[in-house]
């Protein structure tokens, strides 16, 4: 369990500054780094914690060095790395591992954040809807790719899934994943799939690998005016799924990224869901879809059999 004390109004700089040793001398990436993005003030507030290096992906270069030069002013003498990896794109992100595992030793922590949500139905690449294999088939891969024998978390590690509540309005959908049938409507069944899909994944890392020092956790930050949430028509997602919004500032929100990312006191809940900087089970009375071993296998095989490879 983290601090009792910390909650929704708890900011990452306070998280960071409590748990600066165990920041401290870290190999740390982060997915989806943009500015305007929870990504980016996540490195912001632990930045002045002394890691040993943060790598910041993403897709776009000229965001990347948006994001570099941010970083550089605020913290001139920061071990900064830079990496672009597009989700949607298996050859990029296996390109992206093969970077990482040849020319960083070890990666202590990574922060799996980038997502989208897909307004209309589009594909990726290799043919797979766009929210499903942007939030979790490519993380899903070069997680894999870097906890392989040779990669760079092969001894272990943190994964942290960046998920949302919109887990808890529903789940894979297991007879047609890819939409080739089911309406697509505004995006929120796939967006909701694929957050689900963050839940399970964070899961069965933690049962498959947590002998290997694996430790993995997923986590809704909470509603922040992000360059996503100014996307999205949030009224219309209250209206519809009758929810109170309730909006949190950019280190509100990231404050829940550093509890997952550095806390030691939450490894006994390996494979946990946090919100509000607190470990939060799931029953099966909110959201029976995104909890249990059928589950998280039967994504697991799903997730194998679209990358095309096997992982244990
Ligand atoms: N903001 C909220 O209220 C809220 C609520 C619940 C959960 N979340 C979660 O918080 C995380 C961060 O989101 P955010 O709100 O900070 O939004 P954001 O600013 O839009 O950040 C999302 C990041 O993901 C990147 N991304 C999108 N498609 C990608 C791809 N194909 N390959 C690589 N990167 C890609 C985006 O890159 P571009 O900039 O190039 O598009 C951006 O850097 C997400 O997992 C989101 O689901 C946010």
């Amino acid at each position: 369990m983290s601090n009792a004390l910390w909650n929704h109004t708890t900011t990452s700089d306070e998280v960071a500054e409590a748990l600066s040793s165990h920041i401290r001398g870290k190999t740390i990436l982060v997915t989806g780094i943009s500015p305007d993005g929870l990504g980016l003030d996540f490195c912001r507030a632990i930045a002045p914690h002394t890691p040993a290096l943060l790598i910041l992906a993403a897709r776009n270069p000229s965001k990347i060095s948006e994001s570099l030069s941010y970083l550089s002013n605020l913290f001139p003498s920061l071990p900064l790395k830079t990496l672009v990896i597009d989700l949607t794109s298996p050859s990029s992100v296996r390109a992206a591992a093969e970077e990482i595992n040849t020319s960083v030793g070890k990666i202590d922590v990574l922060v799996n954040n980038a997502a989208m949500h897909a307004h209309t139905l589009t594909r990726g690449e290799n043919g797979i809807e766009t929210s499903f294999a942007t939030n979790h088939l490519g993380h899903f891969l070069f997680t894999n790719l870097l906890l392989n024998k040779g990669g760079a978390m092969e001894g272990g590690g943190r994964v942290v899934n960046v998920t949302s509540n919109s887990f808890r309005k529903g789940g894979i959908i297991w007879d047609d994943p890819n939409f080739l049938k089911t309406p697509f409507g505004e995006g929120w069944g796939a967006y909701s799939q694929s957050k689900t899909a963050n839940v399970l994944f964070t899961t069965a890392l933690a049962e498959k690998f947590g002998s290997r020092k694996v430790y993995s956790y997923s986590l809704h930050p909470g509603l922040i005016n992000t360059a996503m949430a100014k996307k999205m028509d949030m009224d219309d997602y209250a209206t519809k799924f009758n929810v109170t919004l309730h909006w949190k500032s950019f280190a509100q929100g990231t404050a829940t990224h550093v509890v997952a990312a550095f806390d030691p006191a939450i490894e006994p809940q390996n494979g946990g869901f946090l919100t509000d900087c607190q470990i939060k089970p799931i029953t099966g009375d909110e959201a029976a879809w995104a909890t249990g071993s059928e589950n998280w296998e039967r994504l697991w095989k799903l997730s194998e059999e679209l990358v095309g490879e096997e992982f244990s």
